[in-house]
């Protein structure tokens, strides 16, 4: 089966075609994603009316290229599939209305897809052997969480930030330093540069029972050392990276021993998925991490992990070749938590 997939919920506009096969193995026939860089880069941040003009202006083309690219037409397509949310509003229409009107003008079914799905699901394209249930750490621009990927559409949140997500402290680190945005590429570049251990930072929640990340008072301790003017950049970059990566590591070492100590079923691997899920240094820790409980880290390719529509098209395909669909008139969904039933954590700007 041949699925076409649209992302546009943030400032990445994205389209690609990608088959599912009998045994459910997949592969990417055409892929394309242009970034929204000059349109957001005078702001130091993303403007949501500015990403959904954007998307607007490229979407219709951009389905047409990835069709021609792959030799397919429209007529091919057994199902269109758009990100429905959650995500910057008015983007996220952009991309569900032109799926819609694709699907209605080629009498094609539409399957909406939760953009966090895209990427808790984008290892299995990558690797056909990663089986469920897995143990997924996403870490994006917005996101930033643990879950318990149990089948498709079967996720149960074992973590989540209670300030800010993994991505953003590191676009926020990268503002500090000058670097620009999006920040992550240019901290992780600089901080080969630097020493881990000559700034002391912070680790929030490191040792804590409770299972979330925090983010905020690295973040603020980073601004701190930037403005004490003590420091190299390089030194603070390669400082902040090695903090947030002995956070990530031991709310993960706690998820993974709560999951095996719980008794439920045997995880099937580690696996990172999300923008930052591109850093090499945290995928080596997690590799490290991993093999201390008997388990190969998976880590999908770095253009699977930012944000694309091959992961749209191929958690559209597993829906898709399990019989799911969704009406024409779905709605987009600025909020959409993976996992409805998730406790809320405590403080203010709880991550969906
Ligand atoms: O998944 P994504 O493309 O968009 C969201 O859904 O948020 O993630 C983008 C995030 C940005 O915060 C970006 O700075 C971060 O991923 N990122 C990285 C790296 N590449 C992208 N962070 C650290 N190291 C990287 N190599
Ligand atoms: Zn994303």
């Amino acid at each position: 089966m041949l699925v076409l997939g649209i992302e546009t919920t943030c400032d990445e506009t994205a389209a690609a075609v990608v088959r599912i096969d009998a045994a459910g193995h997949g592969a990417i026939l055409s892929n394309v994603v242009r970034a929204q860089l000059d349109e957001h880069a005078p702001y130091g941040g993303v403007v949501p009316e500015i990403a959904a003009r954007a998307h607007a202006e490229v979407i219709a083309p951009m389905v047409g290229a990835v069709l021609a690219d792959a030799g397919l037409t429209l007529e091919d397509m057994d199902a269109i599939a758009a990100t429905a949310g959650p995500g910057l509003i008015g983007g996220v229409m952009v991309g569900l209305v032109t799926g819609k009107a694709l699907a209605m003008a080629a009498d094609k079914p539409l399957i909406g897809v939760n953009h966090l799905e895209g990427h808790a699901l984008s290892p299995r394209l990558a690797d056909p052997d990663l089986a469920y249930p897995y143990l997924l750490l996403l870490v994006s621009g917005g996101h930033c969480q643990i879950l318990e990927v149990r089948g498709l559409g079967d996720y149960r949140r074992l973590a989540t930030t209670i300030d800010d997500a993994l991505g953003e402290a590191f676009d926020k680190t990268a503002k500090i330093l000058g670097l620009g945005y999006p920040g992550g590429p240019a901290v992780e570049r600089l901080a080969r540069e630097g020493d881990p251990r000559a700034v002391p930072l912070p680790r929030p929640l490191v040792g804590s029972g409770e299972p979330h990340f925090s983010f905020a008072g690295l973040k603020s301790a980073v601004m701190r050392a930037k403005d004490s003017g003590l420091h190299a950049d390089a030194d603070i970059a390669a400082s902040f990276q090695q903090a947030a990566i002995d956070c990530v590591i031991d709310r993960t070492r706690l998820a993974l021993e709560s999951v095996r100590d719980s008794g439920a079923e045997g995880m099937s691997a580690l696996v990172v998925a999300g923008g930052v899920a591109a850093n090499a240094a945290l995928r080596g820790a997690l590799e490290t991490l991993a093999a201390g409980f008997g388990l190969r880290l998976v880590a999908p390719p770095g253009k699977l992990c930012t944000d694309n529509a091959a992961m749209i098209g191929w958690a559209g395909a597993e829906r898709f070749a399990l019989g799911y669909t969704d009406p024409l008139d779905l709605p987009a969904r600025p909020r959409w938590p993976l996992d409805a039933n998730a406790a809320p954590v405590r403080g203010a700007g709880v991550k969906a």
